[in-house]
């Protein structure tokens, strides 16, 4: 791609926010929007261009916000719309765009819309959610389980009737064949960018249009019942949806879209994304799903190899590679940390977080950094469920209850891949909950955070961080990086994941050893000169375990 065409959000680096884990600066214990404001030089330091806060609308926060019980409003925990405002002026002032999460699939069924919906099946929002008669016995419409565990449906007395719940029974989901359900959401996010937003990223969007007949699907799990996901995700008929959504609010503002695409195979890529799809890119998950059981969302974890890893990144990058573009993340509040996720339970976690680092961000694609993942923060493992915060943790310990594993099996699922791992309060440095909040903080803190901290690694040149801002301003300054080809180099080699990026005549090669074994460099690496490595004496034809450089052909 010409890098004279390349728009500024390929440009640059994208920071996620949690902000209820961020910066606390009342002792409420809870992250607020003048937390985030006050951290805006950090970030900007660190090279990002755009901060997406996931959602800080009013809400029961029963999924951390994911409810939304006034799609224009701030919840107040978060602080006010004037503190917003602030934060919008003061990014500009930094060139930093802000995006917003857009929960459109489902609200919190305190929502007045919702809490309408159910009052009788003939208010003026009765059709405005999801709702069916039960099976003659009284059961539920069909036997779809959640993404949360448990049924899709919750019966309603008011109505006599079940809705729908793509995710837990709070977050009732929204029926967009309604044009008054779409225009209401579309109005919402017109709001957003009347404040001056830079960006959307939307969520669970490829559930919204769900097929035209509901049947039971094929049992599959001890429960008798068949994982909505596979039933409803991308249903035919999505697009029209979505290609409205885009003529009402996105298309003439220069903004960029990333939809949250669970679902989409890499093939159907070039549907959503470029010319004529709906978004500019979208999150495609084939790289985070390959560590679990049958690619089931929330599972145990599997065996898998480093040459499904480069093929499926791969596969997402040749999909992209005329038409659209790629967001490459490898972390975000939903994911365990990437140091646990993709690397030996025994590797050093320092490495493989430059490792992981130096493979985002040199990808082709928007780089996404999630809070906390420029430090090298790592998952945590507490000892009981009931010290975890997070619904899915919850539903994915009853779920492998039920399937028989003991409740030690079922801790350790949860300990590899809760979503608490990432929402952990950030690690601004080593005094008490590591200047997170005076307060007492709703999360527990990651004990490691006396050394993995923002402070300790702003003064250490070999910290993580340091690693993540030497990239970052790398990247800025070889064109390369952002608008050259992707070639796939050593593609069954299970220990190096190796790729050129190539501009004209220009062409830079990132190779990493994924493995804690050093690994054999063949020769036609050996010869080319050392641009940045990982390790302080690195060896021509030898990667020390974990090592990352980068070459200039
Ligand atoms: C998305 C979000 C996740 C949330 C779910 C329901 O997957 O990333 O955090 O729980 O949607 O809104």
């Amino acid at each position: 791609m010409a890098a004279e065409n390349l728009k500024w959000w390929q440009k640059t680096i994208v920071y996620q926010i949690y902000p209820k884990s961020f910066a606390d600066t009342t002792g409420s214990g809870t992250g607020d929007l003048n937390g985030i404001t006050k951290h805006l030089d950090y970030l900007k330091n660190l090279g990002v261009g755009a901060i997406w806060l996931t959602p800080i609308y009013p809400s029961p926060m029963v999924d951390n916000g994911y409810d939304i019980s006034d799609y224009m409003g701030i919840d107040p925990s978060y602080g006010t719309m004037a503190d917003f405002e602030k934060l919008i002026a003061e990014s500009d002032k930094r060139n930093i765009k802000i995006v917003m999460d857009l929960v459109y699939n489902h609200s919190s069924d305190k929502n007045s819309w919702f809490l309408e919906s159910k009052s009788s099946k003939n208010n003026p929002k009765a059709d405005w959610y999801i709702w069916r008669d039960g099976k003659p016995d009284g059961s539920a419409p069909t036997n779809w389980r959640s993404i949360f565990g448990g049924s899709a449906w919750t019966y309603c007395e008011e109505r006599k009737q079940f809705y729908l719940h793509t995710f837990a029974p709070a977050q009732p989901d929204l029926n967009w064949e309604n044009p008054e359900v779409r225009q209401a959401l579309f109005d919402a996010a017109n709001f957003w960018l009347d404040k001056g937003v830079g960006g959307f990223r939307i969520d669970a969007i490829t559930y919204i249009k769900k097929p035209s007949e509901f049947k039971d699907g094929k049992p599959d799990g001890k429960d008798g019942m068949s994982g909505i996901h596979n039933l409803t995700a991308n249903t035919a008929g999505i697009l029209d949806f979505l290609h409205e959504f885009k003529q009402k609010v996105f298309i003439g503002h220069d903004i960029f879209t990333v939809g949250e695409a669970n679902g989409v195979a890499p093939e159907d890529l070039n549907k959503w994304v470029g010319k004529d799809g709906v978004f500019d890119m979208v999150f495609e998950f084939s790289h985070m799903n390959l560590p679990l059981k049958n690619g089931e969302i929330w599972c145990r974890p599997t065996e898998w190899k480093l040459s499904e890893l480069k093929k499926v990144l791969s596969d997402s990058q040749a999909a992209t590679k005329n038409n659209g573009w790629c967001p490459v993340f490898f972390e975000n509040h939903d994911q365990p940390r990437s140091v646990n996720h993709f690397f030996d339970k025994n590797a050093d976690k320092i490495k493989a977080a430059k490792a992981m680092a130096t493979i985002l961000l040199t990808l082709r694609g928007t780089p996404f950094i999630y809070e906390g993942q420029e430090l090298g923060c790592t998952n945590v493992a507490w000892n009981s469920i009931e010290q975890y915060n997070d619904i899915s943790s919850h539903g994915q310990y009853d779920f492998a209850i039920k399937e028989g594993f003991t409740k030690e099996q079922a801790m350790e699922f949860v300990h590899f891949f809760s979503r608490d791992n990432a929402r952990t309060p950030m690690q601004w440095n080593d005094s008490k909950n590591a200047g997170f909040s005076t307060g007492t903080p709703w999360l527990f803190v990651n004990e490691n955070y006396k050394t993995v901290n923002a402070e300790n690694e702003e003064k250490n040149p070999d910290s993580v961080l340091s690693w993540y801002k030497k990239l970052s301003k790398f990247r800025s300054e070889n064109l390369e990086l952002t608008a050259g080809d992707y070639k796939l180099l050593l593609p069954d080699d299970e220990k190096i994941f190796a790729f050129s990026r190539s501009l004209e005549k220009n062409s830079l090669i990132t190779v990493v050893n994924f493995s804690t074994e050093p690994a054999e460099l063949p020769k036609e690496f050996s010869n080319k000169k050392i641009l940045i490595d990982s390790e302080s004496q690195p060896e021509k034809n030898l990667l020390k375990p974990l090592e990352a450089r980068i070459l200039r052909n």
